[in-house]
């Protein structure tokens, strides 16, 4: 476990309901494709990996697959159970599985392998765990990010908020462009085949408390630079936050934030 692994488990202790209530729906967009791309049908036995709230696992068992869903935060297998309470929830932490070689036929990963210290030996261990002919699929977040995403470092900029300088970071060996190229690569050189990578791009739709409720509650990389304010300069976000994603509100007042992602699939062997 690298420093940057110790740090992301801190900052997803105890906050499940948290990222259910919010950035959960985001993530959400690209699940269906991420199945279809590692070519999930009933009957195949499907590894859902740092699952959170059982997202994916639950469209995969919606499917017909034998679903595993594996999380490194106990919050978040805490709801899994309880939302899928006929599936198989264990606690495990990439890079490490506790699975045999071979033991599934497609590993997922909806926004996980941006969230670990070693990505290339994440990658590997799904690689690891899936048969000779399965699949493995993987989203990540690309950067530059759409507005979904910068919104929020615009609404810092505008609030005058410095970014914590102390945050661990991927060292640049183990680092890769949050491109389809650089996740490409990765997928390669953790010895997958027949690598293919597209963006999926989508209006993510919320109300406007649900957007701010996750970074307010630490989620994600705004609630990083969100816990670390007072009330004060929290006050003077939350105003430039009113003022800047009014341009993304529709006629309700529901925000409609553009939004893409990155997904890569491959084979093994
Ligand atoms: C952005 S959330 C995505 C959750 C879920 N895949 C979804 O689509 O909603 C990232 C999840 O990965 C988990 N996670 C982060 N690092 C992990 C690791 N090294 N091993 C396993 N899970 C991890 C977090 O606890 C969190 O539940």
């Amino acid at each position: 476990m690298t420093a940057f692994d110790d740090h992301e488990r801190s900052q997803w202790a105890g906050r499940a309901a948290a990222y259910r209530d919010s950035f959960a729906a985001l993530c959400a967009h690209p699940a269906e494709a991420l199945l279809d791309a590692a070519d999930v049908k009933a009957g195949d036995r499907v590894l859902d990996v740092g699952t959170g709230t059982g997202t994916v696992a639950a469209l995969a068992c919606d499917r017909g697959g034998r679903v595993v869903a594996v999380d490194a935060e106990p919050s978040m297998l805490e709801l899994t159970r309880r939302r899928l309470p006929d599936v198989e929830v264990r606690r495990a932490t990439l890079p490490r599985l506790p699975f045999p070689d071979g033991a599934f036929d497609a590993a997922v990963a909806n926004f996980v392998i941006n969230h670990v210290g070693d990505p290339a030996a994440a990658v590997g261990e799904l690689r690891r765990v899936v048969r000779p002919g399965g699949r493995v699929a993987v989203t990540i977040w690309p950067y530059p990010p759409p507005p979904a995403q910068q919104l929020w470092a615009t609404i810092f900029d505008a609030a005058g908020v410095e970014r914590p300088a102390d945050l661990p970071r991927l060292t640049p060996d183990r680092d890769f462009a949050r491109t389809c190229d650089g996740l490409s690569g990765l997928l390669r050189r953790a010895g997958l085949s027949r690598v293919r990578c597209g963006t999926i791009a989508w209006i993510h739709r919320t109300d406007p408390e649900s957007w701010w409720t996750g970074p307010a509650a630490g989620i994600g990389s705004p609630g990083l630079v969100m816990q670390r304010q007072d009330a004060r300069t929290l006050d003077r976000i939350r105003q430039h936050y009113d003022r800047l994603t009014s341009a993304y509100r529709d006629a309700g007042g529901h925000l409609a934030l553009p939004a893409a992602a990155l997904l890569a699939a491959a084979a093994v062997g």
